[in-house]
């Protein structure tokens, strides 16, 4: 499964990218507007897509369909990384089918239904973005809708990747990968959570200890023999 990573965050995005842990970014304008400050949007997005060698999601703000692919062309024009971000709306939809059309990616974002994520895969979509958090905040089983569209796409042979997105705790990502997501977008705070485990931090400093405690005895072995 692929990882991609959920912030604008540069400095995130760079750790990330060093640490050879992500394939991609995903951002949002929540996301954006947290870090950017009064930063260029333009030269922000672009400091973003050198940062990592994968698609980086930009989403568009327009709502009618001409005015998606207008700003979905401009931004595009940013790098060639650039993959648009659409809303699952109609108008959406129409404007996937002709952002498609220009050779352009696209992730159709805020997917909460099996039905809404088959009409985006018919669109052409090249990801779809299943939010699994905010349906779970409703009380609804968000893997679920995972699963389903899996199969669905399984089904038909459709190569939309399924982006599981929304991810809140460690277990998100786990189930994503059994379900066969094909990417998982992991906001910072997660991601570095994977690597963390208390028995491999209890167990290296056992290690280091060890060794160091040895080291002693051997030095002072050599000095009773001298
Ligand atoms: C990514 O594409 C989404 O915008 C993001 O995962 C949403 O996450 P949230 O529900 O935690 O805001």
């Amino acid at each position: 499964m692929k990882i991609f990573i959920d912030t604008a965050d540069l400095k995130e995005i760079r750790r990330a990218a060093r640490a050879g842990l992500i394939d991609g970014v995903t951002t949002n304008p929540s996301l954006l507007a947290k870090v950017m400050g009064d930063a260029d949007v333009r030269d922000y997005m672009k400091q973003i897509t050198d940062a990592v060698n994968g698609p980086v999601s930009l989403e568009v703000l327009a709502t009618s369909a001409d005015s998606m692919v207008e700003q979905g062309r401009d931004l595009a024009s940013i790098a060639d990384n650039v993959v648009i971000k659409v809303p699952l709306t109609e108008d959406g939809l129409v404007a996937t089918r002709q952002l498609r059309a220009h050779g352009i990616g696209v992730n159709v974002t805020l997917c909460f239904s099996p039905a809404q994520a088959l009409l985006a895969a018919k669109a052409g979509a090249t990801f779809i973005s299943p939010f699994v958090g905010r349906l779970d905040d409703i009380s609804h089983q968000g893997m679920e809708l995972i699963a389903q569209i899996r199969e669905i796409y399984d089904n038909y042979g459709f190569d939309t990747e399924i982006l599981v997105a929304s991810i809140r705790h460690p277990l998100h990502f786990v189930e994503a990968a059994m379900i066969g997501a094909d990417i998982a977008t992991v906001p910072p705070a997660v991601l570095w959570k994977f690597i963390q485990h208390p028995l491999t931090e209890r167990g290296l400093e056992a290690f280091l200890s060890d060794w160091e405690k040895a080291q002693l005895q051997l030095a002072k072995t050599e000095e009773a023999k001298a």
